[in-house]
């Protein structure tokens, strides 16, 4: 069975050909990131022009990478929610146009659930686990049973963990996106530099709007402070909630084991810190390679792998929405 992964529910186009949820023929990405670094930040509607653009060249050439046509393709995964409504649109209506004039099923798919299931793509994780999707649009925990079976535990009250960083690179003048650029200078940094402190929130929520002012408010301070100790300091206050609170999820769920993925997870520190505090408590933890953590069309296609087979069919009327269904 081979499905066709469509993702653009921000600011990258994702297409990817999967066969029988395994064999991947093609995961093709197309970023906007040169565009949206002018803005310091993804502009919407720019998003979903950029999107319409890229989505028919690249769905040929993923088709021709993967050495199939449009007849050979059994299913169409697309991205419906959650994500900036404009690039949405574009990737729905583009499935459902294409389900139409070929009279393939689609199978619609929560982003969120998708970045979960990511790391499938290269081994299976036994149930249950908890994932932290962790990018620059969201922050959440999830408690996983199975296939399509997740309940939410938690989530940011403001801005996700990515976002902070972006933000706090571009008070740092490190550009956009912030994430690499402040895990990279990091490491010429002391994480102990400054003691930013981390909202302390309820249950499984998090709060990343406070130590971003709390740099604003320091930078202002110090000016003459060194951005690596600067960035260092802000990374491990981020790293420390974020391990912290997922472990404890972990321990109060009775999970062994722990999946962390979206765009944050590539963090080089966050991976060190899971690693090494997961280990103390006898978890093990599971990251999806970096392409696999970011925005992809491959892990779509999963998902809409699983769902076709559980039964799962949307109709033309299909429509987006910013909130995901977890
Ligand atoms: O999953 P993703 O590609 O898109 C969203 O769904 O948001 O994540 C992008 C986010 C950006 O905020 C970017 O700064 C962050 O992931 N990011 C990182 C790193 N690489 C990407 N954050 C921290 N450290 C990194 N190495
Ligand atoms: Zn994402």
């Amino acid at each position: 069975m081979k499905v066709l992964g469509i993702e653009t529910s921000c600011d990258d186009t994702g297409v990817a050909v999967l066969e029988d949820g395994r064999v991947l023929l093609s995961n093709l990405l197309s970023s906007q990131v040169d565009l949206h670094g002018i803005f310091g930040g993804v502009v919407p509607e720019l998003a979903a022009r950029k999107h319409l653009d890229a989505l028919l060249p690249l769905v040929d050439e993923a088709l021709s990478e993967a050495g199939v046509s449009f007849k050979d393709i059994d299913c169409i995964g697309v991205t419906n929610r959650p994500g900036l409504i404009p690039s949405l649109l574009v990737g729905v209506t583009f499935a459902k146009g294409l389900a139409y004039a070929l009279d393939k099923p689609i199978v619609a798919v929560d982003h969120l659930e998708a970045h979960a299931f990511a790391i499938f793509l290269e081994r299976e994780v036994e149930f249950p686990f908890v994932a932290l999707v962790v990018s620059g649009g969201h922050t959440s925990l999830f408690y996983v049973e199975g296939f399509g079976s997740l309940k939410r535990l938690g989530q940011t009250l403001d801005d996700a963990a990515g976002e902070a960083f972006d933000k706090v690179a571009k008070l740092l003048g490190l550009g956009y996106p912030g994430g690499p650029a402040i895990d990279r200078v990091s490491k010429m940094g002391d994480p102990g530099a400054v003691k930013f402190p981390v909202a302390r929130t309820k249950g499984y929520d998090f709060s990343f709007s406070g130590v971003k002012t709390a740099v604003a408010v320091y930078l202002k301070k110090n000016p003459d402070a060194r951005p690596e100790d600067v960035a260092a300091s802000f990374q491990e206050a981020v790293v420390e909630a974020l391990v912290s609170k997922t472990l404890k999820a972990a321990v109060d769920t009775g999970a062994a084991r722990v999946v962390v993925s979206g765009g944050v997870a590539c963090n080089s520190r966050l991976r060190e810190r899971f690693l090494k505090e997961a280990g103390r408590l006898g978890m093990e933890v599971f990251f999806p390679s970096p392409k696999f953590c970011t925005d992809n069309g491959a892990m779509v296609a999963y998902v809409a792998t699983y769902r076709y087979k559980q039964g799962d069919r949307a109709s033309l009327d299909l429509d987006v929405s910013s909130r995901s269904w977890i």
